[in-house]
């Protein structure tokens, strides 16, 4: 079945319903260039993130939401299963694993502008913190919202990523701060996980922020956090990893050390928000192998050395920055210089990041952090698969990985971090479905 080039007016398979089926056989063929980032077992470091193993005219075909081939157009198309393959020429299109959005907290129900203005005037995140504004703000929507209704705001968010080309976004919860409330986010993201093609990776983060209530006993909520919290979410399988915002005004190190060590007791995975307001000693948290420390705007030369051996991802975060109009970014090129697996996400969140947008991710990465698109490329796919500990299924284009894949409108891989404040993802695809396009 062959399907023309020029599918922009033309309506492909859309994936808005809640059923998902893996669809047939599908084959890509022609694409100007198709980026696979094949070849690596650990996360991509310094040169190497560079290397997009890229396929001029290249082809992916696709079955039962697995790659089973990925070569030069006339190779893959005298494969046994292209003959009934849904074929989409791709002549026009950059092909590229799915990002793989290792860091957003879709779990809230509101946009927080009266934050937003308090900043244009001047206020900084912090001081909003500090007079009641901030994530403590979020709390209330997530507490007085049924499972259902909160259900539905991640999954309109999950879908506007896809409609950017994520096939895997990890999803925290954060904003209930109460067993009752942070258990709710979770089953919530369980369910909108259900509708939505692509994959999700949830995370437990009861340890935000300490709620109001226990202002004056910040102590009794870490050990509801993890005698209450962490065992009944573990018990329930909703969470794969458990994060902690480490940082002046949220938690302490010894604090934040405390709450790793029990979600290591229990099994999950770990990862943990630092330095993204001040400096800290990350040897302290390096020893839980966390997956991933994210933001690291004030990560100290001493612990780059220790991060460059560690099996640890640098998960950087440009659109916070951003978004709350910083004129410094996380250092990039001295984490990559010295040998730090670094990864790019978006930090979606009604805080510091309302954008769902991995392109405009890369290109803040590259405009004020000085990575090149091909290191951004990486850092989003190949390098965000490793920080959720899911490279062996996710992040390149290689036979017998999950089908994740996004075709751009685009003919050099440069294009995605150079066009701006558009879309020109033209669909993604996730497990062999179709997701959605622009
Ligand atoms: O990653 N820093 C902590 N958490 C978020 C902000 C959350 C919020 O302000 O709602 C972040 O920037
Ligand atoms: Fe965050």
């Amino acid at each position: 079945m062959k399907i023309s080039l020029d599918s922009r007016d033309r309506e492909l398979p859309s994936n808005r319903s809640a059923v998902r089926v893996p669809s047939s056989p599908i084959l890509l063929v022609h694409a100007a260039q198709l980026l696979t980032l094949r070849g690596d077992s650990g996360a991509r470091r310094g040169a190497q993130l560079r290397e997009l193993a890229i396929i001029e005219d290249g082809a992916v075909l696709t079955a039962d939401g697995k790659i089973v081939a990925v070569e030069a157009t006339d190779q893959v198309s005298r494969h046994e299963l292209a003959r009934n393959a849904e074929e989409i020429d791709c002549s026009h299109n950059v092909v590229l694993p799915g990002f793989v959005d290792s860091h957003t907290h879709p779990a809230f129900t509101t946009p927080r502008l009266i934050d937003f203005e308090k900043r244009i005037d001047g206020a900084s995140y912090e001081d909003i913190a500090a007079a009641g504004g901030g994530i403590r703000s979020s709390l209330r929507g997530v507490r007085e919202s049924s499972r259902d209704e909160l259900t539905s705001h991640i999954v309109g968010a999950l879908e506007e990523m896809a409609v950017h080309g994520t096939t895997t976004a990890e999803a925290k919860s954060g904003y209930g701060l109460s067993v009752e409330a942070e258990l709710k986010s979770l089953e919530a993201v369980r369910e909108a996980a259900r509708q939505w093609p692509g994959t999700v990776v949830p995370t437990l983060l009861g340890a935000h922020v300490v709620p109001p209530e226990f202002h004056d006993n910040r102590e009794e909520y870490v050990r509801i956090v993890c005698e209450e919290m962490m065992p009944a979410a573990a018990k329930g399988n909703l969470a794969e990893f458990v994060d902690v915002f480490c940082e002046r005004g949220a938690f302490t190190m010894e604090q934040a050390q405390r709450i790793l060590r029990t979600a290591v007791r229990h099994q999950l995975g770990v990862r943990a928000h630092v330095c993204q307001l001040t400096p800290a000693d990350l040897g302290s948290l390096l020893e839980f192998h966390p997956a991933s420390l994210d933001h690291m705007d004030f990560v100290r030369d001493e612990d780059i050395a220790a991060l460059a051996k560690a099996d640890t991802v640098a998960t950087l975060l440009p659109a916070a920055n951003y978004f709350l109009g910083l004129q410094s970014f996380p250092p990039a090129r001295k984490l990559i210089d010295s040998g730090v697996a670094v990864a790019l996400a978006t930090d979606y969140n009604p805080g510091t990041a309302p954008t769902t947008s991995m392109p405009f991710v890369l290109s803040a990465a590259c405009t004020h952090m000085k990575m090149s698109p091909a290191e951004a490329i990486s850092a989003a796919t190949y390098n965000g698969a490793c920080a959720l500990r899911l490279q062996s299924r996710k992040g390149s284009l290689e036979a017998g990985k999950d089908a994740d894949i996004a075709i751009f409108d685009a003919t050099d891989y440069r294009e995605l971090s150079y066009w701006f404040g558009v879309n020109r993802c033209r669909q993604s695809i996730a497990k062999g479905t179709w997701g959605s396009g622009r």
